[in-house]
């Protein structure tokens, strides 16, 4: 029999003490510590019980073998499908993170509808946040029948389990949301971080047992990051995040882990007025905006996975009076916007130090990658010298300490997806002879910059001429 024990348990990281106290020894935290009672096995008569003394020898193969392809859910919306690696695999379990109100519960609806249309899928929808009514009201917005799937509220995993495991199983699951969801074997409330643990343990090992493929909706906290253990991420094949920024109506999806594709692959959706709506060419919704020839303004021709996407990086510098002048950072790294500026001013002598500077990615869109160094260098150049970048005219490069220009991966694509546009002028990293990016392969006048000095020396330039044609 498993014995009841009382744990403190942080809230914030999951770490267990036997005693309680104000801050948490492992992740810092301060009042996160609770009391949590239940039983010393956090599966109400599972895992613990096969442990019967020894276990069997297990079996060792070679590395060499035929394993048979992984069969794979289609739903036809490409965006999605293309973010799980191809599709939804069968018993495997997915969780999806993102911000209240961004479209997380209208994603999973859509998807299972797509599901059963055009692959005659059997799905269920078990919410745990919405009554029926509010469930159906969504689903005769987003113009869906009746037949398309069936719906229940519920909450506890026990009856969930029971309902799945006895009737003939179906193929995909959505739980929205896990948070809500609770054991009755512990005595904490739901949400906390052992009884997170314990529901996503007992789905997940039905999913595999029963061979369906489980959607977890996660709640994020506000440091954006999916509410509840760490372990939840470990537990679960695939970890997809759903973000976009309040009042713009683009969202995208991205594969953070994926034990069946590749990772950092993203999905790009418009939030209509009848649903999340598929973008195929998102750079083109990105630049909708964009106005030729102004200052500050450049765009950079990024990666997400392995799709390019173009994207405008926009710089403002104007003077303070201030001891610190401000810097806001929105879309892009700040501690990478600091040392972009500290190169700019160590060496190339563009001293911005008595500016305010403000540095947005338009659109939306968060960029990660290094890649953005030399666009962003360009927004900032061409804001604090009041010259616009060239017209037509995409740039990528990641920029080292000592102002170098580094190549980055993928110039080719990148490439392409400009000349795709319309883009008729690219300024690059110096590019090593075997490759080929010069304007045979991509139709780009391609100029390769070797130090950030180059760069500004090229606005500079442009400033001469501007004041000697008046
Ligand atoms: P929802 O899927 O409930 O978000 P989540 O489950 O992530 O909390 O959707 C949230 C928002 O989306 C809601 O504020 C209304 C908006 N919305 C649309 O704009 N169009 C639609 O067709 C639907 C269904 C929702
Ligand atoms: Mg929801």
């Amino acid at each position: 029999m498993a014995r009841p024990v009382i744990r403190y348990v942080c809230q914030s990281c999951g770490a267990n003490y036997a005693k309680w106290s104000g801050k948490c020894d492992s992740c810092g935290e301060w009042n996160s510590i609770t009391e949590e009672a239940g039983s010393s096995s956090p599966v109400p008569g599972g895992l613990g019980k096969k442990n019967v003394r020894k276990g069997k020898q297990i079996e060792f193969v070679s590395l060499e073998g035929t394993s048979k392809p992984v069969p794979r859910m289609v739903s036809k919306n490409l965006e999605f499908d293309r973010v799980c690696g191809g599709g939804l695999v069968p018993g495997s379990a997915v969780l999806i993170g993102g911000d209240p109100g961004i479209g997380k519960s209208t994603l999973l609806t859509q998807i299972l509808a797509a599901l059963t249309n055009q692959a005659g899928i059997k799905c269920v929808y078990i919410s745990g946040e919405e009554a029926i009514d509010q469930v159906r009201l969504r689903a005769r917005r987003l113009g869906l029948k009746g037949d398309d799937f069936l719906l229940a509220s519920a909450t506890s995993v026990r009856d969930i389990a029971t309902t799945l495991d006895e009737h003939d199983a179906p193929q995909v699951v959505v739980i929205d949301s896990i948070q809500t969801m609770f054991v009755d074997s512990l005595d904490s409330a739901p949400g906390t971080v052992s009884q997170v643990r314990a529901s996503a343990q007992e789905l997940i090992q039905l999913a595999k047992a029963r061979g369906f493929s489980v959607l977890l909706v996660g709640h994020v906290t506000k440091e954006g990051v999916i509410a509840g253990p760490k372990v939840l991420e470990h537990m679960v094949d695939t970890v997809l995040t759903f973000e976009g920024e309040r009042g713009h109506h683009f969202r995208i999806l991205r594969a953070v882990k994926n034990r069946f594709g590749p990772t950092d692959e993203i999905g790009v959706f418009e939030m209509s007025e009848q649903g999340l709506e598929q973008v195929s060419n998102p750079s083109a919704l990105f630049l909708a905006e964009r106005r030729g020839n102004v200052t500050g303004a450049a765009v950079f021709a990024g990666l997400e996975g392995t799709r390019p996407v173009l994207v405008e990086i926009q710089a403002l510098v104007s003077p303070s009076q201030q001891a610190n002048p401000r810097r806001a950072v929105v879309g892009w790294d700040s501690g990478r916007l600091a040392m972009i500026l500290a190169v700019l001013e160590a060496r190339c002598g563009l001293v911005l130090a008595g500016n305010e500077v403000y540095l947005n990615v338009a659109g939306g869109l968060r960029i990660g990658e290094p890649a953005a160094d030399m666009a962003v260098a360009a927004a900032l150049i061409s804001a604090a010298m009041d010259i616009p970048v060239p017209e037509d005219t995409v740039v990528f490069g990641e920029i080292g300490l000592s102002g170098e220009i580094r190549a980055v991966n993928q110039s080719e694509s990148r490439l392409k997806e400009a000349t795709k546009l319309g883009f008729k002028n690219a300024i690059i990293p110096p590019i090593r002879a075997k490759k080929n990016c010069n304007k045979a392969a991509s139709g780009l006048d391609t100029r390769q910059i070797e130090h950030l000095q180059d760069l500004v020396a090229l606005f500079a330039a442009k400033s001469v001429k501007k004041t000697a044609g008046g």
